[in-house]
């Protein structure tokens, strides 16, 4: 009992694409990842790939439900995005998929929820947030992909998910989906 109470987990809400948006990133990361050099660069998996909304870290397991029932109240209706851009952060060293325009839906989602988080305490970073889809870690430059289109990413919902440490690198469980209203 002492324990689960005590027990931390690393939390975070994330835009969760469906198959067909996981699939289309895939295939156009794919060829720029064929020669990669898996002793050096890290991959990420496309069943990893996500939009982190808002980054708890390490949380107690004893707030998980406060936090599922502040943020059920988070309204917003469905919107797209459209990814259309690469790049490359030199000191994460983090290839991603992004978007050259901002989206005025998934800001003001992202507010809202930092806005139930902090009735909790949570407190957003105060670095600019920036959208992304992680699609390789431990890279050493730009994946040098390019987009034959922008690939359009229905969003209908969002979840709270937890990262655990696996062999192979970080695995992501959904632990609640929020579902967009009419
Ligand atoms: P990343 O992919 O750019 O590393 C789970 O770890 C998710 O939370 C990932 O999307 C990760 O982003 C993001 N994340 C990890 N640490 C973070 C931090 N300190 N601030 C913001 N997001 C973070």
């Amino acid at each position: 009992m002492v324990e689960r109470r005590l027990a931390k987990l690393r939390l975070f809400f994330a835009l969760w694409p469906d198959p067909q948006v996981r699939q289309r990133i895939a295939m156009d990361v794919e060829p720029a990842l064929r020669s990669a050099d898996r002793s050096t660069m890290n991959p990420v998996e496309p069943a990893n790939y996500h939009i982190t909304l808002a980054f708890l870290g390490a949380v107690s397991a004893s707030s998980l439900e406060d936090i599922v029932r502040i943020c059920s109240d988070v309204r917003f209706g469905r919107f797209s995005l459209e990814l259309d851009r690469t790049g490359y952060w030199p000191r994460s060293r983090i290839a991603w998929l992004g978007m050259s325009h901002h989206s005025l839906e998934l800001e003001a989602l992202v507010d809202d929820l930092w806005n139930k988080l902090a009735d909790l305490g949570f407190r957003q970073e105060p670095q600019p947030y920036q959208p992304h889809v992680s699609l390789c870690r431990k890279a050493s430059g730009g994946l040098g992909i390019s987009l034959d289109s922008p690939i359009n990413w229905p969003v209908a919902s969002f979840v709270l998910a937890q990262s655990t440490s696996g062999e192979d690198g970080p695995v992501y469980t959904v632990l609640e989906q929020f579902i967009a209203g009419d």
